[in-house]
């Protein structure tokens, strides 16, 4: 059964995807397309409604992104959120104009009248705004809904035509019942039905992953973080034995991981894997290097590499595979017009489960429609632990980017037994959860210190830990002091080649989580 569909016109908003997770809340299925879509690609997916997101321009600028007028003429329901409403009083002949002051913040919104869009929610309630322009004049046939008393027109509608505007923003969860007012859109205004579900989405992929695999076979690169596992345990599912998992330990691991990621597999999902320990291989290649790029290359090339020729040695002794499984999220695939943060750039970010380019296989990414609630979700249907997948986000290229300066086996060690000190206080603690990612750098500086009557001379180790909710903004978390105490205390006394410890408090940005 295909779902009702709402779809997302992104028009740059940084808040674009969070419209989509609260529709899907809703339970009801929504994609993201980018503002430029044509009539004929919207209409390809048969829409309930269409929501216009925000975005940073200004409706009168020269170049500011606009779409076909076609569309108001659907009939289809339209929802514009900040510049999407500005775009529509714009289009329909209202006015747009820069407000005197920018309002930014929360602020008391008045429902003006009963209305389907603001059914369950009380009359006044907090409301999110962030907006320059605003429309000081309506297009014929509107009426407003609600007021701010900044904003008059911070809600307003035309309800023969179903097209409604609202300056605030409900996907944040500042904006109190945000979501609900999106729920009365989609459910009360376009009819959507609420389908969606990971319960009826797991039974729907593992249909659609039997039919597009056939008798065919299929292999899947896991890593032991959170979509790899997913996929593997999903398409396990739906095909059992056609499925070879490969894991490959790069040598840049943490302490366990690598027992731990086989055990997982092998006791507890009880998914066959082929574990490939080329430890010795990356790290020969990586023997003293220090520069970072060279370092994620190294490894994402190896990794390919390594990851090709177990695929060969298995289909010798299994026969051929047709398909490479990836877990592939529906953030990696939207196509955005948003500008990408720096971070994008500024790392290569080489995945290190990336694909090998010129594989011959045919893809099976069975997560591609997901966010990553979603996907937590399916896991959780799917068994896997939950320590599994709420476990704190780790880089393709593991420890060789928190340990700055020349890579050495001995170095790794070092940086290996830190990070579980680290590791292990923040969960006895229990702030692991909460915290976005906490761990330990190894710098390249050595400095003096006394341990007993001896003078030493060793390595600074760094402490770094962050609340995030999306890895492009971070700031640092004030850690309880008696808490960094024990970390220092045990570090300095159980690892060998640390003798000072220090803690990072630098956001992001224009610090980056990880150091290098
Ligand atoms: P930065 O350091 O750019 O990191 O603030 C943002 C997020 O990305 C992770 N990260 C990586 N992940 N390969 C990855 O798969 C990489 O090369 C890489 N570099 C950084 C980082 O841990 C944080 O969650």
């Amino acid at each position: 059964m295909k779902n009702d569909t709402i779809i997302v016109l992104d028009f740059g908003a940084q808040y674009s995807q969070l419209i989509a997770r609260r529709v899907r809340e809703s339970k009801v299925y929504c994609e993201i397309l980018p503002f430029n879509a044509t009539v004929d690609q919207i209409l390809a997916k048969a829409p309930k409604g269409i929501i216009l997101s925000g975005g940073p321009a200004s409706v009168y600028a020269k170049g500011a992104p606009h779409i076909s007028e076609e569309i108001f003429d659907l009939g289809i329901p339209m929802l514009g959120i900040c510049y999407g409403m500005q775009l529509i009083s714009h289009a329909l002949h209202g006015k747009v104009q820069k407000a005197h002051k920018r309002e930014f913040g929360l602020a008391p919104l008045k429902v003006k009248a009963k209305h389907a869009l603001f059914s369950g929610i009380p009359s006044v309630m907090n409301a999110w705004m962030s907006h320059g322009d605003h429309v000081t004049k309506l297009p014929a046939g509107f009426k407003v809904l609600a007021s701010t008393s900044n904003c008059h027109l911070a809600a307003a509608g035309n309800d023969q035509r179903q097209i409604y505007g609202i300056q605030f923003h409900p996907e944040v969860v500042h904006t109190q019942k945000g979501t609900k007012l999106i729920e009365n859109f989609v459910r009360k205004i376009c009819g959507a039905k609420p389908t969606w579900s990971m319960d009826s989405y797991e039974k729907l992929a593992i249909e659609q992953i039997r039919e597009q695999v056939g008798k065919g076979r299929v292999i899947c690169g896991v890593s032991g973080g959170v979509d790899s596992t997913v996929a593997a345990a999903l398409i396990h599912r739906a095909i059992g034995k056609q499925l070879s998992c490969v894991f490959v330990n790069n040598g840049v691991l943490r302490k366990g991981e690598a027992e731990q990621v086989v055990s997982m597999f092998k006791d507890q999902l009880r998914i066959p894997m082929t574990y490939v320990n080329s430890e010795a291989v990356f790290l020969k290649l990586l023997d003293g290097v220090s520069e970072p790029e060279k370092k994620r290359k190294i490894i994402g090339n190896t990794f390919i590499r390594i990851f090709e020729q177990t695929s060969k040695e298995l289909e010798r002794k299994q026969g051929p595979f047709d398909f490479l499984a990836q877990g592939t999220l529906y953030p990696d695939v939207i196509e955005s017009v948003s500008v990408k943060g720096p971070s994008a750039v500024i790392k290569s970010h080489h995945n290190v489960g990336g694909l090998p380019k010129d594989m011959k296989f045919k893809l099976v990414e069975p997560l591609r429609e997901l966010f990553k609630d979603e996907v937590r979700e399916l896991g959780a249907r799917l068994r896997i632990p939950k320590e599994l997948l709420w476990r704190q986000p780790f880089p393709g290229p593991g420890l060789a980017v928190r340990l700055l300066g020349p890579i050495t086996k001995e170095r790794l060690d070092i940086l290996r037994e830190a990070d579980a000190i680290v590791t292990e206080e923040i969960q006895k603690a229990g702030l692991y959860y909460s915290i976005w990612q906490s761990f330990a750098v190894l710098t390249p500086i050595k400095s003096v210190g006394v341990m007993g009557d001896e003078r030493t001379y060793e390595n600074v180790c760094a402490i770094r830990a962050v609340h995030s909710t999306d890895a492009m903004t971070a700031d640092w978390v004030k850690l309880p002091y008696d808490l960094m105490g024990r970390i220092s205390n045990r570090i300095i006394n159980e690892v060998r080649g640390i003798n000072r410890v220090v803690y990072d408090i630098t956001s992001k940005p224009p610090g980056t989580i990880e150091w290098e």
